[in-house]
């Protein structure tokens, strides 16, 4: 096509897409030139701020590694990550939220006896976490499997610290007959997601910080049931209407108890039948 207007560029490009076999890559392709060049028509960048994004991306892919992606980072704090798992997690009623899984999941974590401590620098645990695991309907699942993982009270995870001891903080409990499962912690405390890179440039130049409110990461299975993949909060937590990468529900925040440990939380975790 020759003489490609201001209004005729978006059909230019995606006419050229008629010769793609693969209908999917077509209309993701396709939709993405369009809402691409609205976004250009819409901000109407001079040369020297586009070339400004493209530098931003390079340094932004530059930052990755095998320990660091930053794209994942930049989905996370424009709010992407949260929208596609909204997209993929529609729940049926009885299930519990979903809440961003981080990059911070490591496999393998210590299969811990009920209402072990998941501390592994031999401090003393000030929370216990005590609740259920159910079907949709209400009734308990045995043999449900809690991976839950938290941030020391420095803000890092054990893999962020090599002050840590390997899989501090880390640990997976079963629930009984009933359902029930305990285990003992600290209480997490907020933490900032690494920000050191051109997405914490980003968040600083447009005025936002980079904090997480404190969280619980858990991922709960059971056979027959799909996995869920959440977080639980804290009522009181500075950051708790500000997370920097939007991963809050109201359902998932809880308001600990007084508790001779120190404090105590209860959840109950529902899941629905996978297929
Ligand atoms: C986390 O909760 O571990 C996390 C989530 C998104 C970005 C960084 C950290
Ligand atoms: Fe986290």
């Amino acid at each position: 096509m020759r003489d490609v207007t201001e209004s005729t560029a978006t059909d230019a490009v995606v006419g050229q897409l008629a010769g793609c076999e693969n209908p999917r890559l077509k209309q993701v392709v396709a939709s993405f030139v369009r809402h691409l060049h609205a976004f250009v028509r819409d901000v109407e960048p001079t040369e020297a701020e586009w070339l400004a994004a493209i530098k931003f991306l390079t340094a932004t892919g530059h930052m990755c590694d095998d320990t660091r992606q930053e794209f994942i980072l930049l989905s996370d704090t424009l709010g992407v990550s949260t929208l596609v798992e909204l997209i993929n997690n529609r729940k049926s009623p009885g299930a519990t939220e979903t809440s961003v899984l981080g990059p911070f999941y490591v496999e393998g974590a210590p299969d811990l006896p009920p209402g072990a401590s998941i501390l592994k620098d031999g401090s003393d645990a000030d929370l216990l976490v005590h609740g259920r695991v159910h079907d949709a309907a209400g009734a308990p699942i045995a043999g449900a499997v809690l991976d839950v993982w938290q941030t020391a009270p420095n803000g890092f995870y054990d893999v962020q610290d090599p002050n840590q001891p390997a899989m501090n903080l880390r640990g997976k409990f079963s629930t009984d007959a009933d359902g029930l499962f305990d285990l003992r912690t600290i209480m997490p405390t907020p933490y900032p997601i690494p920000h050191d890179g051109p997405v914490g440039a980003l968040l600083t130049a447009t005025g936002r910080h980079p904090w997480r409110p404190a969280h619980l990461h858990f991922i709960v299975s059971a056979p027959g049931y799909r996995t869920l993949t959440t977080a639980l909060y804290f009522e009181d937590d500075p950051y708790v209407d500000s997370d920097a990468v939007f991963g809050v529900k109201d359902a998932l925040v809880v308001r600990p108890t007084p508790h001779v440990l120190g404090k105590s939380v209860h959840y109950e975790f529902g899941l629905e039948r996978a297929g």
